[in-house]
């Protein structure tokens, strides 16, 4: 039973009945700012307060896990100093959800190779990380230097390495072991992805992940993205029947 419903205006939502698990890319930062003749930087900081609403929202509705595209593994190719400014915006959000996640009990997780950051970002994940543990709240999963396919080739990689060791034997692998390779494991499928800004296509986004996934796309762009849209996109999931494969 959801603790909080909200009165919703564009769109019948059923509280009750909200998936589980949403995805979503949050793509159109950059043309938000064109629009406005600002930076694209102006538009990533839109972005990551849009982040910080949604979140918020989504935990207090009782959604269990929310997964965010932020950087991936082919974001490396922009401009210097878009790619900084993307790493300062994670570094402040991380700065002061820590407080956040102590008080409303969030957990938040990284999915991507994390390496390649910045030591003092490295350390704060680890941070979060071990707060998360202490938490059984709403889980955020953030995907930073994210791609789908890299993900899988790790896990198959890490697979392999397991069974040389002697830990694992080729006949183990199954859909659910494999599964548990992933920066994902244990954490259920995402039932819902939503790409703002008009793209339809998924990006190498969660692509094991979200191959029972519903998509929901709209023209908004993601610094524009609001409660109502997301009411929309959770009403527009319900609308739909789900059948696996089955009848
Ligand atoms: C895609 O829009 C957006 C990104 C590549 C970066 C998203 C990053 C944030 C929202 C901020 C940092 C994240 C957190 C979790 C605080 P785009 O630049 O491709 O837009 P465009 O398609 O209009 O050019």
């Amino acid at each position: 039973m959801a603790l909080f419903k909200p009165k919703t205006e564009l769109a019948e939502v059923d509280f009750d009945r909200l998936p589980r698990h949403v995805a979503i890319i949050m793509d159109g930062n950059g043309r938000w700012a064109k629009r406005r003749g600002l930076p694209r930087t102006a538009g990533h900081a839109a972005g990551a307060e849009t982040f910080r609403t949604i979140a918020t929202y989504c935990q207090k509705i009782g959604l269990e896990y929310l997964t965010v595209y932020a950087f991936s593994t082919e974001n490396w190719k922009r401009p210097m100093e878009e790619v900084s400014a993307i790493i300062g915006l994670l570094k402040k959000y991380l700065l002061e959800s820590i407080e956040k996640m102590e008080k409303d009990k969030i957990r938040l997780h990284f999915f991507g190779d994390l390496d390649a950051l910045p030591p003092e970002l490295r350390e704060l994940t680890v941070r979060t990380d071990d707060i998360s543990t202490r938490y059984e709240g709403m889980q955020v999963n953030v995907c930073f230097n994210y791609g789908g396919r890299d993900e899988i080739v790790r896990a198959a990689r890490a697979f392999a390495a397991d069974c040389l060791a002697g830990k694992r034997s080729p006949e183990e692998l199954t859909e659910e072991t494999f599964s548990n390779y992933l920066y994902s494991a244990g954490v259920p499928d995402p039932d819902l992805v939503i790409r703002p800004s008009g793209e339809l296509r998924i990006s190498n986004f969660l692509l094991w992940q979200s191959a029972y996934a519903e998509f929901y796309y709209t023209d908004v762009l993601w610094p524009d993205f609001s409660k109502e849209e997301l009411h929309k996109a959770l009403a527009a999931y319900q609308s739909r029947s789900r059948r696996f494969g089955g009848v």
